[in-house]
């Protein structure tokens, strides 16, 4: 039986999505829990966020299906209700607002039921954990199963996030439709998604980096990384109005990863930059202190963010020029002040 405690503060954010989802469309909807388990995530979603009026729960496993049927009918009265099922296939005749993969590993074997069972305009919500081969250590995995390059080390994550993102892309493309980012994020060893999946108005913002043309942050990959997503991670709008719902489990640590997305969004470019390897690129004696450099470029009118993506991390719409010209002059002008950040998020030990 599946119940992992250190996701609470992802449900949360599950929560809050869903009640601002909710307020943007002015109505309740339904919901496809593909991958239950106890049904914790979408139960949790049906009783505190007030979005939906329906709610299935699915999980494929024996044990983990009684138990499952036996948390949703305690809320059938809001609209609960389990199936044993194997979410590779479809409900029939299922139309759901909204639809939750959250697999161990890999959500691939889930996205054709997923697209397959969403209403026009659905909220589709997609966790990966197979980062091992999103993020880049076994990137021949990558190429056959995600058909991409990775990005390796320390901005592979981020990269698995975006090789996931092109992956729904793809695949709403294949039915007309495209998405559009409402949140996205990495943590410890998983990446998840939010996107509206509408029809399609245009191309998608896909694509390959070519690291020897490429003017963001140096991606220690050699030649092309992707194809993935290279829009936005956040819908500025959605993100404005996201608050830390009443009941959170975890509403101080929510409260500040709320917070470093709206520090970074206005920069929502792709990658972000590290003290360390600018200094070790710039041939600066010390790591220029983030918050300084993050002030300076923004004073020169770039905006400029610290990333809930890395501790010390920050994303810039200036060129890697214009980066490494200000951490020079930095360096020059406080030969004194290294890079310990203020600010920084907790690490997993303090989750609950
Ligand atoms: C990571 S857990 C889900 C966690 C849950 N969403 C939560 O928030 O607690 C993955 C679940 O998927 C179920 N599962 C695996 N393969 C499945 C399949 N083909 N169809 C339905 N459920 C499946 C497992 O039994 C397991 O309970």
């Amino acid at each position: 039986m599946f119940y992992n405690g250190a996701m609470a503060l992802d449900r949360d954010l599950h929560v809050a999505v869903a009640a601002r989802w909710a307020a943007t469309t002015g109505r309740r909807g339904s919901a496809w829990e593909m991958l239950g388990a106890t049904g914790v995530r979408g139960l949790r979603v049906l009783v505190e966020s007030g979005a939906l009026d329906r709610l299935l729960c699915t999980d494929a496993g024996g044990p983990a299906a009684q138990v499952l049927r036996a948390n949703c009918a305690r809320y059938a009265s809001l609209g609960a209700t389990s199936l044993q099922w194997d979410a590779r296939r479809a409900i029939p005749d299922g139309r759901f607002d909204a639809v939750d993969v959250d697999p161990f590993g890999s959500p691939l074997p889930f996205l054709d039921a997923a697209f397959g069972s969403l209403a026009p305009n659905g909220l589709l919500s997609v966790t990966a954990t197979d980062m091992v081969v999103l993020a880049g250590a076994d990137a021949p995995a990558t190429r056959r199963r995600y058909l991409a390059e990775p990005v390796q080390g320390r901005l592979g994550p981020e990269s698995g996030l975006r090789i996931l993102l092109r992956t729904l892309s793809d695949r709403g493309e294949a039915s007309g439709r495209a998405i559009h980012p409402l949140v996205s994020y990495v943590r410890d060893h998983y990446v998840r998604v939010y996107v509206l999946v509408a029809p399609s108005t245009g191309p998608a913002p896909v694509g390959p980096i070519d690291s020897t043309s490429w003017d963001g942050p140096p991606l220690r990959t050699q030649g092309i990384a992707g194809p993935m997503w290279l829009g936005p991670l956040f819908d500025a709008t959605f993100l404005a109005g996201l608050g830390v719902p009443e009941g959170a489990a975890q509403a101080a640590t929510l409260g500040r990863l709320l917070e470093r997305f709206t520090e970074e969004q206005p920069a929502d470019v792709p990658f972000y930059y590290e003290p360390n390897t600018i200094a070790k690129d710039a041939g600066l004696s010390a790591p220029p202190a983030t918050d300084l450099l993050v002030n300076a470029l923004r004073t020169m009118g770039w905006p400029t963010g610290r990333t809930h993506a890395r501790d010390g991390g920050f994303r810039t719409r200036a060129g890697r020029t214009e980066v490494y010209r200000a951490a020079r002059s930095l360096s020059a002008a406080h030969p004194d002040r290294g890079s310990p950040m203020p600010g920084s998020l907790p690490g997993p030990a303090e989750r609950a």
